[in-house]
């Protein structure tokens, strides 16, 4: 970015008294969402990408529980066997009909339909069917591939049903103890993931939306293959004034962004996004910092720098909201030099459709 654009564009910002139209809008209460479609808004969305998902939090689904979900336009059940695995199913028993998230209960490793106690595994296979000889072979329900790790119940999406092709990593921050529990943010978007992951390497509209008065220089922006990788210095505002640190970012696909912010207090944010059918996009941004030490006032001063911290991000994700929930694709982009790379973002993010779900099979034929 040049010196010259920088200084422009910040001065441009500091005429600004207060906030602006958006910033105003973001925080006056909820606002229409766009009258249009989502297919009418964003073409290319004919399909729900491939990724990990997430389908509930870890601590939300105990042993024995049955919990019903809706994620990807589909009905789900999150379940945990009796030897604590966490399984995610479709949530109609292929025999009749029944929901088995409404009275289904579970047994050991299988799931009981609450209608005529056919009996699935954690693998969606019928078992046994207590009134026959034989379970029915070709009762299945379509089961989810699913990782129980950092607190979260991710499950394998593909519209295909293709085996997964990348794995969700064990985050060192999630179970340390010197790291505070997480602090959870979560949001319902009006437009898909891939708008939302924009912002990412959309480094002006952080001055031009959120006012900040420094923008990440940016090290290096990395697609390789399914994971995206964003390295960058920062000058973080503190009360002591700037501070020397680095924002680092990494996506597994689209459903799993992870964000290390260092120099200043340590923080991680994870930051999900789950299609909850075509209209609406889940967004879940999840927070936590190393503790500052183990007195009771170190405590204290964790818990106001990560209040601190949350609100920001809270106000940040706001003033998004206002953008992402009116914007429509357009592509090409009418770009100026110092936009960022967002036709290499783009080009990425096309990987992760393919067509194969009978759930989207009639989106975009006339
Ligand atoms: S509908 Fe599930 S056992 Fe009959
Ligand atoms: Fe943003």
């Amino acid at each position: 970015m040049t010196e010259s654009f920088e200084a422009a564009l910040s001065a441009r910002i500091r005429s600004f008294e207060g906030q602006t139209p958006l910033q105003a809008l973001s925080c006056g209460g909820p606002i229409e969402p766009s009258p249009m479609t989502s297919l009418e808004r964003f073409p290319y969305y004919r399909a729900f990408p491939f990724a990990w998902y997430f389908g509930a939090y870890s601590d939300d689904v105990a042993v024995g529980d049955v919990k019903t979900v809706r994620w990807l336009a589909r009905d789900l059940v999150v379940w945990r066997d009796e030897e604590g695995a966490a399984h995610v199913m479709d949530a109609y028993c292929p025999h009749m009909g029944a929901h088995l998230g409404y009275g289904g209960r579970v047994e050991g490793c299988n799931l009981i339909c609450p209608y005529h106690w056919w009996e699935y595994d954690g693998d969606g296979n019928n078992v046994r069917i207590p009134y026959a000889d034989q379970p029915n072979r070709k009762a299945r329900v379509r089961s989810y591939p699913t990782i129980d790790r950092n607190g979260l119940i991710m499950f394998w999406y593909h519209p295909r049903g293709d085996a997964p092709i990348w794995e969700i990593p064990e985050l060192a921050e999630a179970n340390d103890p010197t790291w505070t529990p997480y602090m959870r943010g979560e949001w319902d978007v009006r437009c898909p993931w891939q708008e939302m992951a924009e912002n990412g390497p959309d480094y002006i509209h952080l001055r031009t939306v959120h006012g900040a008065a420094d923008v990440p220089e940016v090290e290096s922006l990395e697609y390789d293959g399914y994971l995206s990788r964003l390295r960058s210095k920062v000058n973080f505002s503190t009360p002591r004034g700037p501070q020397a640190g680095r924002i680092d970012t990494d996506s597994w696909g689209p459903g799993f962004a992870v964000a290390r912010f260092s120099g200043i207090t340590p923080a991680l944010f994870v930051n999900l996004s789950t299609p909850v059918d075509w209209e609406t996009t889940r967004s879940i941004k999840l927070y936590k910092l190393q503790n500052l030490g183990d007195s009771d006032e170190a405590r204290t001063r964790t818990e106001r720098v990560g209040d601190a911290l949350v609100r920001d991000l809270r106000r940040q994700m706001e003033e998004d909201i206002v953008i992402f929930d009116h914007k429509v694709w357009v592509d090409p982009p009418a770009l100026a030099p110092d936009d960022g790379p967002i036709v290499r973002f783009r080009k990425w993010a096309r990987q992760f459709y393919v067509d194969g779900d009978p759930i989207a099979a009639d989106r975009g034929k006339p």
